[in-house]
């Protein structure tokens, strides 16, 4: 069966496929050449010599780009549009409440984040200090990020769904000094208690001097003297201007917690200088930014996406960025297109998982809004299905808007895998090919790379500038996690299948991660959690294919001798995993098994669980290994769903 294919449309000024082509070659051929013109993209305080300095090697292991450049992406973001675009809207907010907005010029965003950088200075905040955002969508969250880029200060966005003891590990692991936080978040007319969230959580973090407050919903939350200063006092006191400290390229911009096959999530960090250059080109090239656009992706900052394509990437290009407060089905259905129309917006970037959501509740929540301005959608978080991607193409951009299907990780930095939209033919399903200078590969279980039309596990066999750099405070997990299965290259934990036109499709993960609403989870996190719960013996967590959330989550329960199974205890462990981790984490399906399946070495044997939650059951694989074979029929028998 051949893929429908949806060919490229080119358009005069664009980068068409023989650009495509040219780049990609030249690219693969000359690295260093390539990418020192890329860099062009920012503007450097010193000018950088050196380009590439990488080895994934384990004996010179090493990712070093433009090491001897300095930059400032606070700079970059901010003060060199100010001659040409300083009247021009950078930020339109919009928040949970349809029409409840702002709009921020490139001028005036400047005089807050240079405001707010002296707050950070005013407050003890140095250059490599960890700074903590844990905030709404709202402008002040680019401010504060931008407001340490600016001081060479780390942030570290925590999302704002994410737990009191969520927040208080991601505050201990990297030792911040400060956090930033908002009395209350709006998300589809409830109220987070953001706040008092930091107030739990900081009871175990004495490494934190001092909370700036924003003011969101005006509650009265209680204020600790000493160590919580409103954000409107902090910022009428301080001055208003702050000359951006230039840090060199491999000085780190942030940190940002993700999931991993362990238990703990691990601080991701990225530095200035390839970052930069990944995330200002990677926007420019695969959403074709072009003056007058108005972008809008809809991810949180307290993701990656938010990070690179909120944030970063449309400000280093001088682009005006719509950062949305709200949820998709608030106050309806209707709410993401009605705010197109308003707002006039071209670009338009979301997951599959919002997509299938919205795609449930009919045509005409689309329809009775205009979506005239849209040129360009984009997808991204987890792959998307075919029947998803033909109603994105067909009812939402009305078969006038190529979709880039953007394949990518928090590690990544940014996009390697997607078409350009007027180069790259699409098929459905597909995130297409590499991006210039990116060398993807699959290989097989034992590392031999295979040619052609096949499937594998994904790697990349060399390094691009918006790689991340290490995990925080653990240098040999880094290295172990990405590069020591298949040495030599770094492992992406996903697997892929290529076909002949030598396209990519990516089938999901092979490690123990699982991708919910296009967000990571460990499942050794929701693990640990539910065994922390008095009640449970042992608990093992799998995914299941759900159908908006792409994957659900599955958690196999033993409870402790005496404690009898029920509906109440099953909502009471949802909810326990909600205040454990967060509302992300809570399983959508619960099932008490009087043991789990175990080899005799006492190994719990997850293929078959898996296999078991995906109601697989007819062919369960070989089970001669189990020390216990009736405890798999007992599993069966009982399956939930
Ligand atoms: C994992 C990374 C990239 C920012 C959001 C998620 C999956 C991501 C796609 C896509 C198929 C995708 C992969 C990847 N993924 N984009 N377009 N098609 N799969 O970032 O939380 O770091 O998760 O998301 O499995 O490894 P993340």
């Amino acid at each position: 069966m051949t893929d429908p294919i949806y060919p490229a449309r080119p358009r005069p000024g664009s980068i068409d496929a023989a650009e495509y082509d040219r780049r990609y070659a030249a690219a693969a051929r000359d690295p260093e050449g390539y990418w020192r013109e890329a860099a062009g993209c920012l503007d450097w305080a010193r000018p950088f010599t050196t380009v590439k300095d990488t080895s994934f090697a384990e004996a010179d292991f090493r990712i070093r780009w433009y090491g001897d450049g300095t930059v400032n992406l606070s700079a970059n973001c901010l003060d060199r549009h100010l001659a040409t675009r300083g009247d021009q809207v950078a930020i339109v907010w919009e928040g949970d409440e349809p029409g409840d907005g702002a709009r921020v010029t490139y001028r005036e965003l400047h005089a807050l984040v240079c405001r707010f950088a002296n707050v950070l200075k005013d407050h003890g905040v140095r250059k490599g200090d960890r700074v903590t955002l844990y905030l709404p969508m709202i402008v002040e969250a680019a401010v504060a990020m931008l407001a340490c880029a600016r001081i060479g200060a780390i942030h570290s966005v925590v999302f704002g769904g994410f737990s009191p003891d969520s927040l208080a590990n991601r505050i201990q692991d990297c030792d911040s000094r400060l956090v930033v936080t908002a009395d209350e978040g709006c998300r589809g007319g409830k109220r987070v208690p953001l706040k008092a969230n930091v107030d739990k959580a900081l009871a175990h973090c004495p490494s934190v001097e001092t909370v700036i407050v924003v003011r969101r919903t005006g509650a009265e939350v209680p204020m600790t003297e000493g160590r919580d200063v409103p954000y409107d006092a902090a910022m009428a006191a301080a001055a208003s201007d702050c000359a951006p400290e230039p840090v060199g390229a491999e000085d780190p911009l942030f940190i940002l917690y993700t999931s991993g096959s362990t238990g703990k999530p691990k601080g991701v960090l990225h530095t200035t200088g390839g970052y930069g250059v990944w995330a200002a080109t990677t926007f420019r090239d695969v959403f074709d930014w072009r003056e007058g656009d108005v972008f809008w992706c809809t991810a949180d900052v307290g993701w990656v996406t938010g990070h690179s394509y909120v944030v970063y990437g449309p400000l280093l290009n001088g682009a005006t960025t719509v950062m949305f407060d709200g949820v998709p089905n608030y106050p309806d259905h209707g709410r993401f297109w009605e705010t197109i129309a308003r707002l006039g917006v071209t670009l338009f970037y979301t997951a599959p998982t919002a997509i299938r959501a919205l795609m449930r509740e009919g045509d005409s929540w689309v329809e009775r809004h205009d979506r005239s301005s849209l040129r360009l959608l984009g997808s991204v978080g987890e792959p998307i299905n075919p029947e998803a991607w033909d109603w994105y193409h067909r009812v939402v951009g009305e078969r006038r808007c190529p979709i880039v299907d953007t394949w990518w990780q928090t590690e990544t930095g940014g996009i390697l895998i997607a078409p350009l939209p007027y180069a790259t033919d699409l098929k459905p399903g597909s995130a297409t090919r590499p991006l210039p200078g990116v060398l993807p590969q699959l290989v097989d279980a034992e590392g031999r790379v295979l040619e052609g039309a096949t499937e594998g596990n994904l790697v990349i066999a060399d390094s691009w500038p918006g790689q991340m750099r290490t995990v925080w405070n653990d240098h040999a997990r880094f290295f172990q996690t990405y590069f020591s299965t298949y040495p030599g290259k770094y492992f992406t934990g996903d697997g892929c299948r290529r076909d002949a036109d030598g396209y990519y499709w990516i089938t999901g993960r092979v490690d123990d991660v699982i991708n919910v609403s296009g967000h990571r989870m460990g499942t050794a996190e929701v693990e640990s959690a539910l065994v922390a719960h008095a009640k449970v013996a042992e608990a093992a967590v799998v995914g299941m294919p759900h159908e908006v959330k792409g994957q659900g989550i599955y958690a196999y329960v033993t409870l402790n001798a005496g404690e009898e199974p029920s509906d109440g205890l099953r909502g009471e462990l949802r909810q326990w995993v909600r205040s454990e981790i967060g509302p992300i984490a809570s399983p959508d399906a619960i099932q008490f098994a009087p043991a789990l399946p175990k080899t005799r070495s006492g190994k719990i044997m997850r293929r078959i669980l898996r296999k078991i939650a995906e109601g697989d059951t007819g062919n369960l694989g070989d089970v001669s290994t189990l020390a216990d074979p009736a405890v798999v029929e007992t599993l069966v028998r009982e399956r939930v769903g």
